[in-house]
């Protein structure tokens, strides 16, 4: 019979990889944390129109790789491509954002119809941060201030912050319309998807990767030359306060986004370790996002990052420290006493907050060493005839080189024995 597979782009996690992700997770939350977010967990499944009505409905999330079904009640569905549109509905919905700020940070599984490739899946995951109800520069300086603090902590260097802003809604319709004319008057030389976009997103044809229409963009107006004095001054003061904080970064005035519902600053920080999947960490200010979805006017910010690609440049870095390793393995020669002796000095030692492993069922005192040794364990602990008929057990360091030693054990963990597997083990 054939077996069933995984569905293409995506993928299993398996133990040896789970530790790197656990230990990246704990410092994301740990770092959020310190700038006061608190996790907030929404459904994976939304009523479709959520994310036809936040990301926009001309957008290739929207248009092409949304994972859309129709339940059993005739109602259409949609597994979150991301989870700005979620938060903020949640946030409505519960009232959150009545009368108060809100930092919310998230992390979980997305789904987007796209061409897998390395860094590039269907169901991939993302942490994220939203901080909602403030207005002012400070804010969009202080979450960029947290992701240049996620590398640190994370130990990776080589990311690049590029920044942009793309103005208010207001300010890209007046622009668009510009833009508009003047593609109008290239038509000829616009390639056949970029005439499709001239009616529904003009700004993507920023993305061809088409000669003739690339020239055609190279010269086409520049959005900068219609923001307002205010929309300026509003980016001024976050590059000033970027200065003020030591973190580099270069404006990009092509940053765009893909999502609609993004205004005034943008950001993203990009890699060169990655080949063509750059972005690591995407983001921006989204200001008539709450009231798109029925709320009042707040204004709002946040970024999402693909975990996958940040523990490949973990990995590239090679400073990941898994979060689960073994402390203790304990060797038996399988009789019921050692069993046992074994299993209860195991569950003393996790009462210290050690973890321990027994070894279960046949197995020469060889082999067990080896599966010791393979599972990174500190120390082994023996438990042998020779052992139990002196009320011994035999503690070997595995990793240090230093010599093995007898302490007595008979059913009760002396403070001496408590000492040596402290000192013994990495905490
Ligand atoms: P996004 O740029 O669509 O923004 O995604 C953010 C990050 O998710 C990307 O930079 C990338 O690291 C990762 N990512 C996206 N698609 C994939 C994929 N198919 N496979 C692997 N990783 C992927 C958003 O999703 C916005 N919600 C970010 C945001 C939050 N803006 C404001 N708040």
């Amino acid at each position: 019979m054939n077996k069933i597979q995984s569905i293409r782009g995506m993928n299993d996690l398996l133990p040896v990889e789970s530790s790197f992700w656990e230990h990246v997770e704990q410092v994301l939350a740990r770092v959020a944390g310190l700038y006061g977010y608190q996790e907030i967990r929404t459904p994976i499944i939304e009523h479709t129109a959520l994310f036809e009505r936040s990301i926009g409905e001309a957008t290739d999330i929207v248009e092409k790789e949304m994972y859309t079904f129709t339940d059993k009640g005739g109602d259409s569905l949609t597994m979150r491509p991301e989870n700005t549109a979620s938060v903020i509905r949640a946030g409505l919905e519960h009232g959150l954002f009545h009368h108060q700020n809100q930092k919310l940070w998230y992390l979980g599984p997305m789904f987007r119809h796209e061409r897998p490739q390395k860094g590039r899946y269907r169901q991939f995951h993302q942490f994220g941060c939203e901080a909602i109800g403030w207005e002012g520069p400070q804010i969009d300086a202080e979450l960029i201030q947290l992701t240049a603090r996620l590398w640190k902590h994370l130990c990776l260097k080589g990311l690049v912050l590029e920044i942009n802003t793309i103005g208010t809604s207001r300010e890209r319709w007046v622009y668009r319309e510009h833009l508009v004319k003047y593609f109008n008057t290239h038509i000829d030389q616009l390639d056949e998807d970029s005439r499709r976009r001239l009616i529904s997103n003009p700004l993507r044809i920023f993305d061809s990767k088409v000669g003739t229409t690339q020239a055609v963009v190279t010269d086409a107006p520049q959005l900068q030359a219609f923001l307002s004095d205010e929309s300026r001054k509003h980016f001024d003061a976050v590059c000033e306060q970027l200065v003020r904080d030591g973190i580099e970064y270069r404006i990009n005035p092509r940053l765009v986004r893909g999502l609609d519902y993004y205004s005034l600053t943008v950001f993203e920080w990009v890699t060169d370790q990655l080949g063509a999947q750059n972005a690591v960490l995407a983001g921006g200010r989204y200001d008539g996002l709450v009231e798109q979805l029925g709320g009042k006017p707040t204004p709002g910010i946040g970024f999402a990052m693909g975990i996958e690609r940040l523990l490949e440049l973990v990995r590239l870095s090679g400073s990941a420290t898994p979060a689960y390793r073994v402390q203790v393995y304990i060797i038996n020669d399988n009789t019921s006493v050692a069993i046992n002796m074994a299993s209860a000095l195991a569950e003393q030692v996790r009462d210290k907050g050690l973890n321990a492993l027994v070894h279960f069922g046949a197995g020469s005192i060889k082999s067990q060493f080896k599966k010791a040794d393979q599972s990174g364990a500190d120390i082994a602990i023996v438990i042998g005839e020779d052992e139990v008929s002196s009320n011994l057990v035999t503690i070997k360091p595995l990793r240090t080189g230093q010599p093995q030693a007898q302490l007595p054990y008979s059913g009760e963990m002396s403070p001496e024995l408590l000492s040596t597997l402290l000192k013994l083990t990495v905490q």
